[in-house]
């Protein structure tokens, strides 16, 4: 299933693939000024196809290599269409089965196996037809994500590096330190607007930032202290978060609020 969603000059398009007449879940990618912001996964080729074949892209860049995100390279790939990524993206673009193995079964379902593309490193800023758009290197989601910024508009492409204020659940191969680095990174930036790979956009966008870092910090002050009492990580994780949500089950523990409190754990500095 794809749907369509129009921002003015933005395109989005929200894509998921139908498991028994629902969709369980669903990112997005955006069209903006010539560039595509990511392709999709697999699971939606087909459909991706027919949509994409009446749009204008020039240039298709990856804000990071999940598969979720590149699953449609190949179809601009075999029309001529450059694709771009940050250089620590590239190889593992070009060669998912450096890590394809490492999908657990909720991954390769909704989303499939996403074929090998060849991309190219995308340097500090890209052009579109009108704009250029900064890139912001973001890790912390994944080593390799970047954010793309365009400063006369004010808006903000932030893949699935922001998400929401109040994110409760990481994946387990997530870095919650990084992340924070690299929210303080944007609040460097003017922006308006962000557009998030899950499919929701935010207005007054920088104190979205702002309160997302403040409360991540909170979180991270009160595992400290709990950690310092003895606590153990479970425990920490039902007296800040509450018991886990059906999605840490359907994804066999890779998204839960257990690794949020992990990550928190894992990056207080040792002395
Ligand atoms: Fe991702």
């Amino acid at each position: 299933m794809i749907t369509y969603s129009d921002y003015g000059e933005v395109s989005q398009f929200l894509m998921g693939k139908e498991i028994n007449g629902k969709v369980l879940y669903s990112m997005a990618v955006y069209y903006v000024d010539g560039l595509l912001i990511d392709t999709g996964p697999k699971t939606v080729t087909e459909e991706a196809r027919n949509i994409f074949q009446d749009i204008q892209v020039k240039k298709v860049v990856n804000t990071h290599h999940h598969e979720d995100h590149i699953g449609n390279n190949l179809y601009f790939q075999e029309k001529g269409i450059p694709i771009f990524a940050h250089e620590l993206a590239v190889p593992l673009i070009n060669q998912p089965s450096m890590w394809i193995s490492r999908l657990l079964e909720y991954q390769k379902l909704v989303w499939g196996t996403p074929p090998a593309s060849i991309s190219s490193p995308i340097g500090d800023s890209i052009e579109g037809n009108k704009y250029r758009f900064k890139v912001i290197h973001t890790p912390g989601h994944s080593l390799d994500h970047i954010c793309l910024l365009e400063e006369k508009n004010g808006w903000l492409f932030a893949g699935d590096m922001f998400l929401g204020e109040k994110v409760k659940l990481l994946r387990s191969d997530e870095n919650v330190g990084l992340s924070m680095a690299s929210l303080t990174k944007l609040l460097n930036y003017e922006f308006n607007t962000i557009f998030c790979c899950s499919g929701r956009v935010f207005d007054n966008a920088k104190q979205c930032v702002s309160d997302k870092l403040s409360w991540w910090k909170i979180l991270y002050q009160q595992t400290v202290q709990m950690a310092e009492q003895g606590y153990d990580a479970t425990v920490i994780r039902d007296k800040l978060l509450g018991e886990e949500n059906a999605l840490a089950q359907l994804t066999e523990g890779d998204m839960s609020k257990l690794n949020l409190i992990q990550s928190f754990l894992s990056s207080i500095p040792t002395e």
